[in-house]
């Protein structure tokens, strides 16, 4: 099955056509300039913007892939979560090209797409991962911009969700940490790169949600206590402050990465499961990756990550979801009630 994604949900103008699991072809448009003076996604940029490159985006897939609309076998399109007028210039267009070339609609919840990230193959059928066999049932993680979750992924199509955070994502964290910092945005990948000359047991961050009995992350705290130290940092060293801007990111990260394993070495071991998948943007960090893996690793659990290409937002994420979900028959009935769900919630039915 030959199938065109389109994914606008938040700052990535994204098409990828795949055929069944496989990637043939993934264009990513990045926002990433736009928004930076901003230092944070303005919506309304990200929708003009979506709107000028939707179109060369899905042709240059297409090209790509080598391919034409007319021989494309379905069109999946992210229905949420995400930004509500940036989602609707992908379903708009789907729906659009959908209705013209008479192709059935596949709506994928954008954080299933980030699990499935984990079972995309390359042109050959290779995994882009190297990992062959994913066990189901399985623990996911799932560690973005907008989302910091833990869900149980029972069968395909299967999800609940058992943990998530009460204010900030992670990677929104990692942004807002980079303000006070001048690291511009989005600020993982400046944080990472200071992180990997610095001291991570210089600073100590208070222990977080480790009191509480339950799955759920709390990253506000961690904000604040950044920015109160950035502060007094500042003011001590003054024209100096670069020289612990290092110890500062590799303290900041070990904190993240701290709480993370914390709640999903608690999470495997209740669940009992065998196998943890991890995506979203922030899974493309190294050192979160490293480290994440040696701990859980230890408890007997296989630990696996998405391609780093398909870690942040792209398309070809919602083709390999679309694929199962074509696989269960579940395409759009009824064209006209067609809307964006901005909070859509893992699990939630969609179609
Ligand atoms: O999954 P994603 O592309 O978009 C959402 O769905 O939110 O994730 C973007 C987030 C941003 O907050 C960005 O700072 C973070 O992922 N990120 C990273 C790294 N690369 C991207 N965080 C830490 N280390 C990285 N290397
Ligand atoms: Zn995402």
């Amino acid at each position: 099955m030959k199938i065109l994604a389109i994914d606008t949900s938040c700052d990535e103008t994204c098409a990828a056509v795949c055929f069944n699991d496989r990637v043939i072809s993934n264009i990513i448009f990045s926002q990433i300039e736009l928004h930076a003076k901003w230092r944070g996604v303005v919506p309304i940029i990200a929708k003009r913007a979506h709107q000028e490159r939707i179109w060369p985006v899905i042709e240059m897939a297409i090209k790509r892939a080598n391919t034409d609309l007319e021989k494309i076998d379905a069109i999946a399109v992210t229905i949420g979560p995400g930004l509500a007028i940036a989602l609707e210039v992908g379903i708009k267009t789907a729906v659009e090209i959908s209705k013209r070339y008479e192709k059935p609609l596949i709506l994928v919840n954008h954080m299933e797409g980030h699990i499935y990230s984990n079972f995309a193959k390359n042109k050959k059928g290779k995994p882009l991962n190297l990992t062959k066999n994913i066990l189901i049932p399985n623990l996911c993680l799932l560690i973005s911009g907008g989302h910091t979750e833990i869900i149980l992924m029972k069968n395909h199509g299967d999800f609940e969700l058992i943990g998530k955070t009460l204010d900030d994502a992670v990677g929104e964290a990692f942004d807002k940490v980079a303000r006070p910092l001048m690291l511009g945005y989005p600020g993982g990948p400046v944080i990472e790169e200071f992180a990997k000359k610095g001291k991570e047991d210089r600073f100590q961050f208070p222990k977080l949600m480790q009191r509480r009995n339950d799955f759920n992350f709390s990253y506000s705290g961690l904000k604040t206590a950044s920015v109160l130290l950035i502060e007094k940092l500042k003011t001590e060293y003054k024209e100096d402050f670069h020289k612990v801007l290092p110890d500062f990111c590799a303290s900041f990260q070990k904190a993240v990465v701290d709480s993370l394993i914390y709640k999903v070495k608690k999470a495997v071991q209740k669940y009992k499961v065998g196998q943890l998948l991890v995506g979203g943007g922030v899974a493309a960090n190294n050192y979160i990756r490293k480290m994440i893996r040696r701990d859980i690793k230890k408890l007997g659990v296989k630990v696996t990550f998405p391609n780093k290409k398909l870690c942040t937002d792209n398309a070809a994420m919602i083709g390999v979801a679309a694929y199962y979900k074509a696989k269960r028959k579940e395409f759009v009935k009824n064209m006209k009630n067609i809307d964006r769900i901005p909070n859509l919630e893992i699990g939630q039915k969609i179609s």
